[in-house]
């Protein structure tokens, strides 16, 4: 797909990996409209990258509000473009240090973040997209996010895990099931990426989590990330895929 006359969502893009990607693409020339549900830095996005971006608030779990992101998008030019980045973590075991269960509802909030928000932007998004004019034969293209997680968990992952194996295993699928209507979806797969997320961690535990890539030994520029999502969205053959971008790191149990 040509990056021209189109419009772009992020979500997720007030920060790390979608803020990475929207910069890419304004610079780029497209139009983005960023969808995030932290008005602070979704508002400091919009005002940095300028007059070709928005931001909406919406969190991914919400159809009006991601319509109103896919609204703003079209009104800028036609929607070919989803890059889903919005996503969380956090910890649960099976059995909690104290002896009991881990918390079903913790399990089910992840889950509904990760994965049906993945779900419901992606269909909003394909249903507009179906209504595009193709150009060079496709309507659009969607990058979503998963993570090395989805194939080696850590212990504490859990939920995590479970989300993002259910994105890779939504790709195949979504492809197919979209093809007839030349639009095209793939999944990135990052190991360690230096953004806010890990900017939280003391600098000893990342400059060893960066230690433990065999190479390059370091984490993961978010401008590496946008690169290979932009270059999935230009690349007409590439669908129906997970791409591992991780500098071949394999994660250990703990
Ligand atoms: N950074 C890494 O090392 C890494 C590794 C593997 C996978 N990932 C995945 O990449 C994606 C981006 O991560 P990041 O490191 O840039 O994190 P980040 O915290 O910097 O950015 C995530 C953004 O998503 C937004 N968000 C969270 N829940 C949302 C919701 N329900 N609706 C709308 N927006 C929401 C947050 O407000 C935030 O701006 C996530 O899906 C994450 O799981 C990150």
């Amino acid at each position: 797909m040509k990056l021209a006359n189109l419009s772009a969502v992020v979500t997720g893009g007030a920060s790390g990996l979608g803020l990475a990607c929207a910069r890419q693409l304004v610079a780029r020339g497209v139009f983005v409209v960023i969808a995030d549900q932290s008005d602070q830095h979704g508002s400091a996005a919009a005002a940095e990258l300028g007059a070709s971006a928005r931001f909406v608030h919406a969190d991914v779990r919400d159809t009006e509000q991601m319509n109103a992101v896919y609204d703003a998008a079209e009104a800028l030019a036609p929607l070919r473009v989803l890059i889903h980045c919005a996503g969380v973590g956090g910890p649960l075991r099976l059995v909690e240090k104290d002896g009991q269960p881990g918390s079903l509802e913790k399990f089910e909030a992840i889950l509904r973040i990760n994965l049906t928000g993945t779900f419901n932007s992606l269909r909003l998004a394909a249903a507009r997209m179906a209504r595009n004019e193709p150009v060079d034969g496709e309507r659009g293209a969607c990058v979503l996010t998963a993570s090395v997680a989805a194939y080696e968990g850590q212990i504490g992952q859990i939920p995590y895990a479970a989300s993002k194996a259910g994105v890779v295993g939504m790709t195949i699928v979504a492809a197919r099931d979209l093809a007839q209507r030349l639009i095209r979806v793939c999944t990135i797969a990052p190991g360690i990426f230096d953004t806010p997320l890990l900017a939280r961690l003391p600098e000893p535990v990342r400059a060893s989590l960066g230690a433990a890539v065999p190479h390059p030994a370091r984490l993961g520029q978010p401008d590496e990330f946008a690169l290979t999502a932009l270059h999935i969205l230009e690349n007409p053959m590439l669908n129906g895929e997970t791409i591992r971008l991780d500098g071949a790191i394999r994660m250990t149990p703990r």
